[in-house]
C-alpha cells in the first residue's frame, strides 16, 4: 500500500546488499522481538527451546556470548548476567529458599560474603562459614538442609586454594549442589565441571573481558534442570545484559590465551622474586609453595593467572605498608582486576578472627601486560623506599 513519508521513517521498503561477513560478532538489539503471526506469541524465557521471545532473554549477541562460555567451560549451558555479583545473587535467589542453609567459605569474595550473610539471613536461610582449608572435613558442617556448597578457588586476596574434588564428593552425598567462582582461573585453567561442581560462575568483568572497560557475569550449569532452575529465576528477577557489554566480552575473548599466557608468565617472575625479598614474609601465589592448598593448584589447576598477595613482615606498620603501594609508579590503585594494567591494594584483616593473621600487611597485586622489568623495577623502587 503507497505510504506517507512518516510511515516510512518507521516501515521502510529500502534495500540493501545482503551476505555481509566479517570476523566480529554482530550487535543485536532489541526489546521487541517480532512474531510471525498471532498464535506465535509467547513469553517463554529458554529463547534455546521456544525461539527468540523477548530482548530480557537474550539477543543473539548475548546468547553468542553465553555458548562461547558454555563451550569452554564444558558444561550444559550458560546465562548471562549484569556483572560478577549478580551472577553471584541469582544462583543464591534461584537454588535456595526459607529453611534451607548453605555454606560459605571465609576466602569468598567479600560481596558474595555478605549476600549470604546479611540478606540470605534475611529471608530465612541459614548460612555457615568455613575454613576454605576444610578439605573433606566439610562432611561434618554439612546438615539435612545443606543445599548448596559455596566455594571460590583460589579465595579473594588471601588466595587459599580449595579441595573442591573432595567438598563436592562431602557435599554430593549429601545431596548439595557444589557453586564454584571460577573467575581466578577465567574459566580454563581449572575445569570446574571435571572436578565436581555443579554451577560455575564467572565475573566476566575480569579475564574474559580483559580490558576494564565492561562489567558482565556468567553462570554456568552442569545440567539442564539446574540451568532451568536458574534460568526461570533469572526471567522473573529481570536483569538483562547489553549487546554491547557482550560484544566487548566477546571481542576480548579473543586474545584470552595470549594474554593470560603473557600473564602467568611475569606474575610467576614477579612471584618468585618478591619471596626472595627481606620486607616480604609471605607470597600468597597459588604455584608457589608459601600458598596455602598450592598441592590442590598443582594437582587440579593447568595454570595460573595474575591475581596473587604478598604479606609484609610483622615490622611494618599499616602506614608503612600504604605507602608502599602509593609509591608504586606502574601498579595502579584500583579494584576489579585482570585488565591489561597492574594495580595493587592494600587491605586490612585486623579485628577479623576468621582469616589469616595478616592483619594490616597484606597487598593483592594484579599483573598486568606491562613489561615484567619495568614492574619488577617498580616494586624494587617501593619496596627500597620502605626502609
Ligand atoms: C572473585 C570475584 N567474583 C566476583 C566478582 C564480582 O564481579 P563484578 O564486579 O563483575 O560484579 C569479583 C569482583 O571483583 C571477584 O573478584
Amino acid at each position: 500500500m503507497p505510504k506517507n513519508w512518516k510511515t516510512k521513517l518507521i516501515h521502510t521498503d529500502a534495500k540493501i546488499p545482503t551476505g555481509f561477513r566479517s570476523l566480529s560478532a554482530p550487535v543485536y538489539r532489541g526489546s521487541t522481538v517480532l512474531f510471525p503471526d498471532a498464535a506465535s506469541v509467547s513469553d517463554d524465557w529458554d529463547q534455546y527451546e521456544v525461539g527468540y521471545t523477548y530482548g530480557l532473554y537474550g539477543t543473539p549477541t548475548v546468547l553468542e556470548l553465553a555458548a562461547r562460555i558454555c563451550e569452554l567451560e564444558g558444561g550444559y549451558r550458560t546465562l548471562i548476567t549484569p556483572g560478577g555479583q549478580s551472577a553471584i545473587s541469582l544462583i543464591n535467589l534461584a537454588l535456595l529458599k526459607a529453611g534451607d542453609h548453605i555454606l560459605v567459605p571465609y576466602s569468598i569474595y567479600g560481596p558474595n560474603r555478605h549476600f549470604a550473610g546479611r540478606l540470605l539471613k534475611r529471608f530465612g536461610v541459614e548460612v555457615t562459614f568455613y575454613d576454605p582449608n576444610i578439605g573433606g572435613d566439610i562432611q561434618s558442617l554439612i546438615t539435612n538442609h545443606t543445599r548448596l556448597v559455596w566455594t571460590e578457588s583460589p579465595g579473594s586476596v588471601t588466595m587459599e586454594v580449595q579441595d573442591v574434588p573432595a567438598t563436592s564428593e562431602a557435599a554430593h552425598a549429601a545431596g548439595a549442589l557444589v557453586v564454584l567462582d571460577n573467575t581466578w582461573s577465567a574459566g580454563v585453567y581449572f575445569d570446574a565441571f571435571a572436578h565436581g561442581v555443579d554451577v560455575s560462575m564467572q565475573a566476566l568483568t575480569k579475564y574474559i573481558g580483559g580490558h576494564s572497560d565492561l562489567l558482565l557475569g556468567s553462570v554456568t550449569a552442569r545440567t539442564k534442570e539446574v540451568f532451568h532452575r536458574i534460568g526461570a529465576a533469572q526471567q522473573l528477577i529481570g536483569t538483562a545484559v547489553s549487546p554491547d557489554e557482550a560484544s566487548l566480552a566477546l571481542r576480548g575473548m579473543k586474545t584470552l590465551a595470549v594474554r593470560l599466557k603473557a600473564i602467568e608468565t611475569s606474575a610467576l617472575e614477579l612471584a618468585h622474586w618478591l619471596a626472595t625479598r627481606p620486607e616480604v614474609e609471605l607470597v600468597l601465589h597459588p604455584a608457589l609453595e608459601s600458598c596455602p592448598g598450592h598441592e590442590f593448584w598443582k594437582r587440579d589447576f593447568s595454570g595460573a593467572a595474575g591475581v596473587f598477595a604478598i604479606v609484609f613482615r610483622r615490622q611494618f606498620s599499616k602506614e608503612q605498608v600504604l605507602a608502599f603501594v602509593d609509591s608504586l609508579e606502574l601498579f595502579e590503585i584500583g579494584y576489579s582486576w585482570a585488565g591489561v594494567t597492574s594495580l595493587a591494594v592494600a587491605y586490612d584483616f585486623r579485628g577479623n578472627k576468621n582469616r589469616p593473621d595478616y592483619g594490616h600487611r597484606i597487598v593483592r597485586l594484579n599483573v598486568g601486560l606491562e613489561d615484567a622489568g619495568d614492574l619488577k623495577n617498580d616494586l624494587e623502587n617501593a619496596l627500597n623506599r620502605m626502609k
